[in-house]
């Protein structure tokens, strides 16, 4: 690839640079002005530079998704800032594995979805659509609005805001090939943060702190960007779309109720939600839910992953206390304890599973499962026998728009799929977009070390296990992990977004 050739100025450092079509125009912006109101409910005016849908590839495949946006703020409440070394909060907008594009956004945090009915809604659920996204995108989030949303919070505070689009599993060419299925998002996202920090000196902002953020299958992105970072594994892929040449490792990860670790999702699944009933009051088929939860068992058993707080290596007997003492009861035990004595009293009359004593909130894993009530998805809940969960078409490969990806569903199909074994190319992309491969089966030592990792505590969109799963695994690598669950909230929430620019301003600092 000839991106390293002669930059045209001398600001970039050696070992990366971008010329040609890969080089940022430190001139190119638009002055924009913006009012922030911070989570203490505060107003702060920020004056920024903007940047709009910059191709972030020499040879895009689709430049509408394969481009980013810029924000740098220069005045904040009046006071000029230098944002040159601030840290650079790198936020997709993906939800549901669909396209994702900023090629239309006219400000920070104004990209997003390019239409579509996203999430991985299975047959028939229309309530699985795409998360409310915490990260802004012009959506109102579980905060109460994009006033709140992680994009404009980090301007506000003086940092550099990185927007970028990406391929989604939905798109296809005039030849009917779908090239936006996997792993084309994550190939994307890396290629924009090897454009960014080509562009190292002459892009704003400290290049060696980028923090990444998303939702739900941005989320998971988020995450798999975190744990893969210069692998050479997708190396091939960036090749073809003439990424800049340096590196794609970021410093610290955000991850939202993320929807990951695909393959083994259906038997997790089951294991948390297996007993709960969908919301049409019907059970799912309770033979292929045990199946798969003795399937997660031995998975489970295989990870080898130690708990948070000093718990054991984590097993399918020990995860529903591990997932009370460390999670569930401290999430309540925080939401009970901001509230007024009287709505506490309240809540606790309507919610007697409780026990409330010297400030703290005790239950069973059972009366938690009651508690949270129906189940979102069918069963198996991400490799659906008739092919008609979003992940299939995530697993799509040229003209065909969904596939099998677990061996079980593949044995199971119900749309007369013929051949008894998984394409052979599906475990390699299984791998490419899976962060627990980079942290348990090969740990990446270009990893990132930070990881802020949220999810609500009634979201069924995916089980519990797959995020805490991915804290114990960054965290028995010796990682520093900050992951807690908002008690009943549900996909999609992000209910501390001023906690997350702190820890940013730590774990940066
Ligand atoms: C999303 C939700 C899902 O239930 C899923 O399977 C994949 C993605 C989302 O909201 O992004």
């Amino acid at each position: 690839v000839a991106l390293s050739a002669q930059a045209s100025d001398n600001t970039s450092s050696a070992s990366s640079s971008a010329s040609g079509s890969l080089a940022f125009d430190p001139d190119a912006y638009t002055e924009l002005t913006t009012t922030v109101t911070d989570t203490d409910g505060d107003e702060h005016d920020v004056t920024y530079h903007f940047w709009k849908a910059i191709t972030y590839v020499a040879d895009p495949v689709d430049e509408k998704y394969q481009s980013l946006t810029v924000s740098v703020p220069v005045v904040i409440d009046g006071t000029a800032v230098d944002a040159s070394d601030a840290p650079i909060l790198f936020a997709n907008s993906v939800g549901g594995y669909m396209p994702s594009s900023v090629a239309d956004a006219t400000g920070v945090g104004s990209g997003g979805m390019s239409g579509g009915a996203p999430g991985g809604a299975p047959t028939g659920d229309a309530s699985a659509s795409a998360a409310p996204n915490a990260n802004g995108n012009g959506n109102t989030n579980a905060d109460g609005g994009a006033t709140s949303s992680n994009q404009l919070l980090a301007l506000a505070a003086g940092y550099v805001v990185v927007e970028p689009g990406a391929r989604g599993r939905t798109l296809t060419d005039s030849a009917g090939e779908y090239y936006g299925v996997a792993p084309a998002a994550i190939v994307d996202l890396k290629a924009a943060v090897r454009y960014v920090r080509a562009n190292k000196g002459r892009i704003p902002g400290n290049t060696d702190r980028i923090v990444s953020a998303g939702t739900s299958a941005g989320g998971a992105l988020s995450a798999l960007l975190g744990a893969s970072g210069d692998s050479p594994l997708y190396d091939t892929y960036l090749e073809e779309l003439g990424a800049a040449d340096a590196s794609d490792a970021i410093f610290a990860t955000g991850a939202w109720c993320p929807i990951t670790d695909l393959e083994h999702a259906d038997g997790s699944y089951e294991w948390n939600w297996g007993a709960n009933k969908l919301s049409t009051g019907s059970q799912v088929d309770q033979t292929v839910s045990k199946a798969l939860q003795s399937q997660f068992a031995e998975y489970q058993a295989s990870l080898k992953v130690k708990g948070l707080g000093r718990f054991g290596t984590l097993t399918a007997r020990n995860y529903d206390e591990y997932l009370v003492r460390q999670y569930l009861e401290p999430s309540a035990t925080t939401y009970l304890a901001d509230l007024s004595d009287s709505d506490r009293e309240t809540y606790l009359a309507a919610n007697t599973f409780i026990t409330w004593q010297n400030g703290r909130a005790t239950f069973s894993w059972a009366d938690f499962l009651t508690h949270v009530g129906a189940r979102k998805k069918t069963t198996p809940a991400f490799d659906a026998f008739d092919l008609s969960a979003g992940e299939n078409n995530l697993f799509g490969k040229g003209t065909t728009e969904a596939r099998h990806f677990t061996a079980y569903s593949l044995r199971n199909d119900t749309t007369g799929v013929t051949g008894k074994r998984l394409d052979s190319d599906l475990p390699e992309v299984l791998r490419l977009m899976n962060p627990m491969y980079f942290l348990v089966d090969k740990p990446n030592p270009a990893r990132t070390k930070h990881w802020w990792i949220r999810l609500g505590t009634n979201d069924s969109d995916t089980s519990h296990t797959v995020s805490a799963n991915l804290a114990a695994a960054a965290h028995t690598l010796g990682d520093d992990v900050n992951h807690l669950y908002y008690w009943d909230q549900g996909h999609g929430a992000n209910t501390d977004p001023g906690d997350f620019i702190t820890w940013i301003a730590k774990v940066t600092g």
